[in-house]
């Protein structure tokens, strides 16, 4: 996992699907930030989403496992002068802070990397305080499991990384266990280049030949979750954002 990511530090920062409306301001739309507020951005990576909420609200912090991601993410905070974000080397499935510690947590990006997403968001809804929020954002897979077998082949094809994307109703139902209530579920399809996004996973220049096959003989159903066209893929990010039960 960390090797991967350490491999994708550079590439992952510049790639452009990371920065555009569709991923990061649908998501920050999303979120009931207030000035006073204090976030949590969980396996924050180059940090593209904690400065995002740093913009926004008085403290955000960005916790990752890979340190040569939460190195890139200090960086580029500190470049871009925003005294206000700072960011800390940590596990997702059991987070470094006491319970209650931040308004308001999200992931992005994240789950489809990590063996027990509910126990992530379970961590969250842990240091966030009665009344705050949690959300994800993460690409969804067919409910199908015909088409997510395929979704998930060509996936970890090109990154070894990938654990499991989620199908919507499993995605939307992973605050259920945790004292959260779904507040907002939101669909928003999105597309990005497919040379920038093979040659960026450690897998893909190798397996090239073999993704692009996969790819150009989806099953039924299959374009829905990972359509391939004109050089472009279209994913769907799904967006939950649940609240936590006040006391
Ligand atoms: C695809 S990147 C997404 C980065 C960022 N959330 C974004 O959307 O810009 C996935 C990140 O998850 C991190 N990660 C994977 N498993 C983790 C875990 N158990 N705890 C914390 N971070 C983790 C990786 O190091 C990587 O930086």
């Amino acid at each position: 996992m960390t090797a991967e990511f350490t491999h994708q530090v550079d590439a992952f920062a510049r790639a452009g699907v990371y920065q555009i409306a569709a991923t990061l301001g649908g998501l920050v739309a999303a979120l009931p930030l207030r000035a006073e507020d204090r976030w949590l951005d969980v396996a924050c990576g180059p940090g593209i989403v904690t400065r995002a909420l740093g913009a926004r609200v008085r403290e955000a912090v960005g916790v990752d496992l890979t340190p040569a991601m939460v190195g890139r993410a200090a960086a580029d905070a500190a470049r871009a002068g925003m005294a206000n974000v700072r960011f800390q080397t940590g596990d997702a499935a059991a987070l470094p802070w006491p319970d209650g510690a931040f308004d308001g947590a999200v992931t992005r990006f994240s789950l489809h990397h990590i063996p027990a997403p509910g126990r992530v968001v379970r961590e969250m809804a842990r240091v966030v305080r009665p009344g705050g929020h949690v959300a994800a954002a993460d690409h969804l897979t067919a409910a199908d499991p015909a088409v997510a077998g395929w979704h998930h082949d060509i996936e970890r094809l090109r990154d070894p990384s990938h654990w499991l994307s989620l199908p919507a109703e499993v995605f939307f139902g992973l605050g259920s266990g945790s004292g959260l209530r779904l507040v907002t579920r939101t669909v928003i399809p999105f597309d990005l280049d497919f040379e920038e996004w093979l040659g960026r996973g450690s897998g893909g220049p190798a397996n090239r030949a073999w993704i692009e096959s996969l790819a150009a003989a989806p099953p039924p159903g299959g374009a829905e979750v990972f359509g391939v066209s004109d050089g472009r893929i279209r994913l769907s990010l799904g967006i939950a954002l649940w609240q936590k039960a006040p006391d």
